[in-house]
Formats: C-alpha cells, structure tokens, sequence
C-alpha cells in the first residue's frame, strides 16, 4: 500500500480526443493497492485516512502511462532513416533490417533497446508491429515479460511482394500465429487484460494474397480475445498498386474487410488517403485508425485528414511508428499532430492540449480494448503513470514554472518534453525504467520506488 502524492493531469472521459476535457489534481494523493489505484482525494484528505508509505513525486508533474498503438519493433535501429517516400524506403531502408532479425542473437539485442526506448519515453502500453520470424516475436515477447510493459503483438506475415526471406505461406502463417498465441496471448479475465496479447499482422494488402488474410481470419477467430493490425491507405504510389493486385476489391480498406478482419479490435495505420466509403465503413465497424504524424511527413506520405475522421465519427489514436517515424516520444508525435492540423489551415482540425493528452492516452486504451484498465488516473485503473521531472535549468522545467494554467502547462509538456524529462514510469505500480535507462539527475532522487 502506498500513498503517492504529486500533481496529477489526465483525460478520463469521452470518446474522441476532439473536446477533451483536461482533469487536474494538485497537491493531490492516489492511493495505490497492488497496483491498482483505490483511492483518489486531496493530499490532506488521504494523509489524514492512512499511514501508508508515501511517494513522492510532488516536483514536476504525473501523466498516465502513454499509449503507443503504432510501433515496429525491428526498426529501431532505422530511425532517422530520411528522405525516401514509402515503398523506396521500405525496400532502401527497413526489409533489410527486418531481414536481420531471422538471427535471434540479432533479435534479442534489438528486442532489448525497443523495449527500453519505449519504457524511457514514458509508453507502457503499445500495439507493436513484430517481425517476420516467430523466433524473433518470442524474444520480443520475452523481453516484454521482462520489463513489465503492456504490450499486444503479433507475427508480422506476408506472401508476396517482399523479399524472400521475409515471405510465408497462409498455412505457416496460420500455424506459427497459433502457436505463438498459445505462449504469449494471455486471455482478458474479469477487470483485467493480461499484459501480454497477441495481434494478428498481415504487414499490408501489398503484401498479401487474399489466402493469406484468410488465413488471418483464422487465427482472429481461433485465438479468442485476439486483435487485428495492419497497415492501410499510407502513400498514392502503394494505394495504386494494392487496386491491381486487388482488382475485385472496392477499394484499400475492403481488401481487409471483405476477409472478416475489420472490427472493434482493429487498429489500421495511417489512412492518409481514404475515400468516404472507406470511412463510412471504418466508423461503422467500430475500428481505430492508428495517426502516425512524424512518420507521414518524414515519408512525404500526406497530411492526415484528421477533421474527416472525427466527422465520420471514425476513432483515431496516435503511433510512433517507429522506425519511419522519429522517435518513441509520443509527445513528439502529439506536438506533429498539431503542427499536421495547423498546417492544413481551414481543412485542418484544430487540437487542444488536451485533446493532445486524450490521444496518446485514452484514445490508445480504448483502441486496444483496455480503457477499463488504463488510460487515467480513476479509482479502479491501474497504476500506469510516467513522473515529468525536467532537470531544474531545462527548458520544459521553465516553461512549467512560468505556465499560467494546467492547460498551458500540459502544451508546454507537448512542445518541450521528451526521454530526458522522464524521471520513473510505472506499471501497475512496478517501476519500469532500469538502472541504465533512468535519466540522472544531480540533485534529486530516483523516484521509481514500487507504490
Ligand atoms: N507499410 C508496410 N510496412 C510498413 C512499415 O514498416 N512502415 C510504414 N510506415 N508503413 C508500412
Ligand atoms: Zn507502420
């Protein structure tokens, strides 16, 4: 039992980031029961019920763990890749080093820095894209099991258009997505997903035969409690190419929906180009579009149609999308969300800051199915935080101190904050960040203690 005191912001209610109501707690004390928040209230409140431990992460402020519902783990190494539109670089840039990952020494040293790149940006839960061999899926899951994140991912599979040694069959796919799910899908009981569960990933339409995703159709329906990931409607030049190798299909999103595939557990990433049909149906099935800001323009995919989304009443999320887009620090891709929206002028949907907080916060729990876990700081949710600590002469630290509201203090967060800034994050009330990860501060504690 601990008592943890600090300043708490978060989004709890709604379920579109547009209209965000932003919810602030200062001087304020959760109190934290095997990883789960059972108590909320004032810090003069909660001191006075209890004599529990206390800490204290009164300096800086305290988030909900952020969520990542677009990341690959095979890329890590690939970040910063610039200057290529998609297919250029998939080929230049990212197979070659997916291709790596059939060696599992390999796998396992890349598995270890994608996983503490995450846990040091503050993401506890992410939708991860894995790689094309089930060893190296293992090894991520291993890692994952290791560290304590939250984390749903699967075999990412293709049968054409790639490299070879990145193809499969539908047979193989269907076999090794059975059996990874059987180690690694941990099924969702009564108020309480599993920290580990699997994902079915066909990489995209231009990657796959329609046998192929009939396949992973079966494994959707075999593996109760599993999600769906993919890739769709990214760049023109991969949205042509999908309609000639789909003639029959009506257009990018019905090459996945006609096999069953699309749904509530479904998250696409990116939707850059999509017709209203395609919208109509992604609102209608109740699937996410996963926005991955940094990566569209690093790849010159396109501004993301977001105030189309939001009318269609499609629900958006936000990603990484590491390694095409810049980085793990889902601030960083908040803070390009905007600039995406701004840059499109009267097309463009506005967003608030905390509009900003909702996305890659809420918006990824629900995406994934775990809004009744995480997602804020409620009564009832675990504890999954990240600490904001900036070093007492950094930008964001004066930035903060001269913030004239908690709305102003949260945009601050989002054009300022990144890795270094993180001082403990939190999983169920484990601490996450290693002794190797955890920033130094000079002149503070650590304040990764368990609550
Ligand atoms: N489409 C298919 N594979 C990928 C990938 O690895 N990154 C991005 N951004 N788009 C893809
Ligand atoms: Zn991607």
């Amino acid at each position: 039992m601990t008592i943890v005191r600090g300043t708490f912001l978060d989004t709890p209610t709604g379920e579109s980031a547009v209209g965000a109501e932003l919810r602030v707690a200062t001087d304020a004390a959760l109190r934290v029961v095997e990883g789960t928040i059972v108590e909320r209230g004032s810090w003069a409140e909660l001191s006075g019920r209890h004599a529990d431990d206390v800490l204290d992460l009164r300096e800086g402020l305290v988030l909900p763990g952020l969520v990542d519902t677009h990341v690959h783990y095979p890329q890590v190494r690939v970040i910063g890749g610039l200057g290529l539109p998609l297919l250029e670089w998939l080929d230049a840039v990212a197979l070659p080093e997916e291709a790596r990952l059939a060696s599992t020494d390999h796998a396992r040293a890349v598995a270890t820095e994608f996983v503490s790149g995450l846990a040091a940006s503050g993401t506890t839960t992410a939708l991860v894209f894995g790689a094309h061999f089930a060893s190296a899926v293992d090894v991520l899951f291993e890692e994952v099991e290791r560290v304590g994140l939250r984390v749903t991912a699967g075999l990412v599979v293709s049968d054409r258009g790639l490299p070879e040694p990145l193809l499969t069959t539908p047979e193989r796919a269907y076999d090794e997505s059975i059996a990874l799910a059987r180690r690694w899908h941990r099924p969702v009981s009564p108020g309480r997903a599993g920290r580990t569960r699997y994902a079915v990933t066909p990489r995209f339409s231009y990657g796959a035969s329609d046998e192929l995703l009939e396949s992973c159709q079966a494994v959707l329906k075999d593996v109760p409690g599993s999600r769906f990931t993919s890739h769709v409607n990214e760049s023109q030049a991969e949205i042509a190419s999908v309609a000639t190798l789909f003639p029959d299909a009506i257009d990018y999103v019905d090459t996945y929906d006609r096999h069953g595939v699309i749904g509530p557990s479904s998250v696409l990433a990116h939707d850059v180009h999509p017709t209203d049909r395609e919208l109509r149906v992604l609102a209608g099935q109740g699937a996410t579009v996963a926005h991955c800001p940094t990566s569209n323009a690093a790849l010159g995919s396109g501004p993301f149609p977001l105030g189309d989304h939001v009318r269609h009443g499609v629900r958006v999320s936000l990603g990484s999308d590491v390694g095409a887009g810049t980085g793990f620090s889902l601030f960083k891709e908040g803070l390009q969300a905007y600039f995406t929206q701004q840059l499109l002028g009267d097309a463009g949907q506005p967003l608030a800051p905390a509009d900003l907080l909702h996305l890659v916060t809420r918006s990824g729990a629900l995406a994934l199915g775990l809004d009744g876990e995480v997602g804020d700081l409620s009564v009832g949710k675990a504890f999954d935080a990240l600490w904001l600590r900036p070093s007492a002469t950094s930008p964001l630290a004066l930035a903060l101190r001269h913030a004239g509201s908690a709305t102003e203090a949260v945009a601050r967060v989002f054009a300022l904050a990144g890795p270094a800034d993180v001082a403990g994050v939190w999983v169920a009330g484990h601490p996450v960040m290693g002794e190797h990860d955890t920033p130094e501060h000079d002149t503070h504690e650590r304040g990764t203690r368990r609550p």
